[in-house]
This record gives C-alpha cells, structure tokens and sequence, in this order.
C-alpha cells in the first residue's frame, strides 16, 4: 500500500473518531426526553449557552457545526481518493463478483454513508431550522420532537429508524477498520474489538432508536 493512502485512513479514522464521539454526547443528550418536557427543553437552552460569559450565546453550535462539517467533509473525500485508488489498483473489474465480499455491514459502507448523508440534510431541516417540523418555535425542543415522532407521522419514525440502523453498520465496519488502521488489532485480539466495535455500534444507535420509537408508541409524554 502506498503510503500516502495510510495516511488518508488516519484522516478516516480521525474524523470518523471526532463523528463517533460527537454521536455518543448528542445520544445521551437526547436521552433527557424521558425525564420530561421541562428538562429536555432546559437541556436545549443550555446547549446555547455553552461558553458563556466568554463566548456568546450559540457561538460554541457555531464552532461545533464548523467542526462537524470539516469532519464529514474529510471523512467522505478520504473515502472517494481511497476507493478511486483501490479501483486504480484492479485494472479489470471482476467478471464475476466472488460471492463472499465481506460482511453486510462492509458490503453497505458506500450506500449506507449516502443515505447517512440524506438523513443529515433531513434532519437539520426537521429539528434545527424546522423547515419541515410541526412546530416551528425554536426554543420549543420537546414539542418538536414528540410531534415529529406521532404515530400520524409513522413515515418520519421509519425514516429515523431506517438512518439509525445503518447507521450502527456504518459504525460496526468503520470501528473496525479503524482499529486495524492504527494498528491495535492482531490475530489475538481480533474476536475481543469486533465484539467491542458491536457494542458501541449497538449503544449509540439503539439509544438513538428509542426515542423517535419512544414517541410514537406512546412511552414518551
Ligand atoms: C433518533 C435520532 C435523533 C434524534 C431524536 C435527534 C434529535 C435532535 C434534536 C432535537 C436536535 C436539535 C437540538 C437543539 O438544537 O435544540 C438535533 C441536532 C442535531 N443532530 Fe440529531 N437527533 C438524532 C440523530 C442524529 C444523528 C444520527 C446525527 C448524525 C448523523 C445527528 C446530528 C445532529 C446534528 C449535527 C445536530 C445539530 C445541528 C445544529 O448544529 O444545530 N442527529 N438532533
């Protein structure tokens, strides 16, 4: 491998690690909505204020949206330079695909990262600027929410629910990956992180899963 494309899976790796984290906070946070409108509600005003009196209200969403947009941006062009390469490599493409490729979770990274993609865009339109949300008010977070997930509007649940769970294979395989990219893996410790990269992947996006699911069968409010 050259070496230019390690350094490229680091730039994965990085800004995949940088996702991840911020996937966890963001999960535990949404968490909240069980305790009740007032607390969820307080929790989203907090998230303005982060920072103060140094910065100014929502100065810190700012620098955390510049952050997650360079993130995404670097983790999806190493993508594309690394698959380009790796096309480079194998100057005729397989007449006949060998029939095991990997798990499903591999075989789904490309398509699974677009459709990732699309929710993103979805997802600031329903619950940031709330273009496509019952409730427009911004200072309303719980409202928004439990009237996003009503059972009247099942398709937004299954949307969400569709995005989590391939969102937990994107992150089973790019765990994975990534711990082999920095070289904490060998043939003893492979069974003990893929078990771990399960883990995760099934923490982040069961905790997320719960609350649209929450809403719309009524275990929420
Ligand atoms: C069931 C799953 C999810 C729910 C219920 C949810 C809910 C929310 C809510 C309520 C907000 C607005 C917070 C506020 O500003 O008051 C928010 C913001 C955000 N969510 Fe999610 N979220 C979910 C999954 C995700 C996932 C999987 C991602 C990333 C792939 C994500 C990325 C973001 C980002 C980047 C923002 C901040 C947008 C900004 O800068 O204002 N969310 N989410």
């Amino acid at each position: 491998m050259r070496r230019a494309s390690v350094g490229l899976k680091m730039i994965m790796a990085a800004s995949g690690g940088l996702l991840v984290a911020f996937l966890f906070v963001h999960m535990l946070g949404n968490l909240k909505i069980f305790v009740g409108a007032e607390a969820f509600d307080h929790y989203a005003h907090w998230l303005r204020t982060i920072g103060n009196p140094v910065l100014p209200n929502e100065w810190y969403l700012w620098i955390q949206r510049a952050v997650l947009t360079v993130a995404v941006v670097a983790h999806i062009w190493s993508a594309a330079v690394l698959t380009i390469r790796a096309r480079k490599a194998r100057p005729v493409r397989y007449a006949h695909r060998p029939k095991v490729r990997g798990s499903y979770a591999a075989r789904t990274m490309r398509w699974g990262g677009v459709i990732v993609l699309l929710f993103i865009i979805w997802h600031i339109l329903d619950l940031t600027t709330r273009t496509v949300n019952p409730v427009s008010d911004t200072t309303q977070a719980y409202a928004a929410v439990t009237q996003d997930f009503a059972p009247s509007r099942w398709w937004v649940t299954a949307f969400y629910v569709l995005a989590m769970v391939l969102i937990g294979f994107h992150l089973r395989h790019g765990l994975w990956s990534a711990l082999q990219t920095l070289g904490v893996s060998n043939a003893r410790r492979q069974r003990a992180l893929k078990a771990a990269a399960l883990v995760v992947s099934v923490v982040i996006s069961g905790g997320f899963l719960i609350v649209p699911l929450g809403v719309t069968f009524g275990l929420v409010g």
